[in-house]
């Protein structure tokens, strides 16, 4: 392994032939050595560009501005300023986080419907201009404090299937809308937009088709004010892994033909989204250590002889839900744990509880599970660690952020200089499009999709239209544009 030189941002890079499982099991290695046996992930960027280009086949016409509060590493951001994304932003921390990696004011969506006014203030010091609403008080703060705002109104959306619901916060009913819209003319703001959110881990494609319907009511109405209305937003919520009941492809194959029948592409709108766990979840791979263990005697076990009734296990590890697996407190969500050391195929499952560091009897990482019965200095792995775990994790009773150790193959870091310098490669879809672009660098396998999810994604001139804009020189067409 060695590191790039020069470059503004640290990773190791990933030998030929090596993966990010690879490295968890070498750095559990070198833990053998020494009494250090803290938790850490293994981030592996190249997975972040892979994510990239299955986005640009997928959701051609629509521009990712990734929602930096699902990860505010720099690593990770400073991966998507290389590959050209946009970013949404929640506070003027994320916007200056962002800008520090040299992305431009016009690359930035400040899409908190609710901010505070020294942090409009900000924005509209650093040239950041566009940002959504979903209230009055909202528009006559930023009419008082920016100079040149681009508002973006967000509807509210049905959430109801959502993991983490946003439209009991945020959005505007169809009906406000209007009153909205009337009000931002009477104080001469420039309205260019609507935006919505489905939810976090959305589970319902059609909540993207009727927000996507909602959004061109919204659009007319906005239109017949005299607003010039030309950007959609449709938000995050797609899935970040392959293990989840719907995959991105399925939520895609809803969103294309409704954006072809709502917002054609000679409407000239220009369409963006705020993806934010889809960047990121499968990137990190999360690893903790056995610190303690309790064995817990089943007192009402049926008889002597029935071993796998007589007892289960508590094991203790070095991160919780008030570290990485925050999540879990959050999002009632499950993390899946698998273990390092494989089981022998006979080997002797327990039923048992996984707890984190702290005294807090809500720090429970696992309610159930079945692990054989392991040894303090064990380790435990948990994969798609990326969204909503390092930043939302504390540092309550004195337990320190787990450490991230950055990887990426020499192949994809190369691949990220050349569009870095030169934008994409120019290849028409005869010539394979971005798929042949993937497999000329090593990304063969980025795309196991079903067939049957691939011949019903939008395959139409967005995407050709998004490769020829690139002369190699260039910036991606939505970059550039104006709003
Ligand atoms: C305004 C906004 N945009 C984007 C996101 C990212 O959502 P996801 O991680 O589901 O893609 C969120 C998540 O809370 C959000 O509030």
């Amino acid at each position: 392994m060695g590191s790039p030189a020069g470059s503004d941002f640290d990773f190791t890079f990933l030998e030929e032939g090596l993966c990010a499982r690879d490295i968890v099991e070498q750095k559990i290695n070198e833990s053998l050595l020494s009494d250090d046996k803290d938790a850490f992930y293994v981030a592996d960027l190249g997975d972040i560009l892979k994510k990239h280009l299955r986005w640009l086949r997928v959701l051609p016409r629509v521009a990712p501005y990734y929602a930096v509060k699902c990860n505010d590493s720099r690593a990770v951001v400073t991966t998507l300023a290389y590959l050209g994304t946009g970013f949404d932003c929640a506070s003027k921390t994320e916007i200056q986080l962002v800008q520090s990696v040299g992305v431009d004011a016009s690359r930035i969506i400040y899409a908190n419907p609710c901010k505070q006014v020294s942090h409009i203030k900000c924005a509209s010091a650093h040239g950041v201009q566009m940002m959504t609403f979903d209230s009055e008080v909202e528009l006559v703060k930023v009419a008082s404090c920016h100079d040149n705002a681009k508002l973006v109104l967000r509807i509210a959306t049905d959430d109801s299937k959502a993991m983490w619901r946003l439209s009991l916060k945020f959005g505007a009913t169809l009906r406000t809308s209007r009153l909205l819209l009337e009000r931002a003319k009477e104080l001469g703001l420039d309205v260019i937009g609507v935006s919505f959110h489905v939810g976090s881990g959305c589970t319902d494609p059609e909540s993207y088709y009727q927000a996507i319907s909602d959004a061109r009511y919204v659009f007319d109405l906005a239109t017949k004010l005299g607003f010039t209305m030309t950007l959609l937003d449709i938000g995050g919520g797609f899935p970040g892994s392959d293990d989840t009941k719907l995959s991105f492809e399925e939520i895609a194959a809803v969103i294309n033909p409704a954006l072809d029948k709502y917002f054609p592409v000679d409407c000239k709108v220009r369409i963006i989204a705020e993806p934010g766990r889809y960047y990121v979840e499968s990137a990190y791979t999360l690893a903790v250590n056995i610190i303690a263990k309790k064995v817990i005697m089943n007192e009402q076990s049926a008889s002597d002889d029935d071993v796998a009734e007589d007892r289960s296990l508590m094991y203790y590890v070095n991160d919780g839900v008030f570290g990485s697996f925050n999540c879990v407190l959050f999002e009632n969500g499950h993390v899946l744990p698998t273990l390092h050391k494989k089981p022998k195929p006979d080997e002797h499952l327990f039923p048992c509880k996984i707890w984190g560091p702290s005294c807090d009897s809500q720090d429970q990482i696992v309610e159930h599970c079945s692990l054989p019965d392991l040894q303090l200095g064990d380790w435990i792995l948990f994969e798609n660690m990326g969204a909503y775990t390092v930043t939302l994790s504390t540092t309550f009773n004195g337990f320190q952020k787990t450490e991230i150790h950055y990887i990426m193959s020499r192949t994809a870091w190369q691949y990220m200089q050349q569009v870095r310098a030169q934008g994409l490669p120019l290849l028409s879809e005869e010539q394979g499009g971005v798929g042949s672009v993937l497999s000329h660098c090593g990304f063969e396998n980025f795309l196991e999709v079903p067939n049957s999810c691939l011949r019903e994604v939008h395959t139409g001139p967005g995407l050709e239209a998004y490769l020829k804009g690139f002369n190699f020189t260039g910036e991606p067409p939505w970059l550039t544009d104006t709003c």
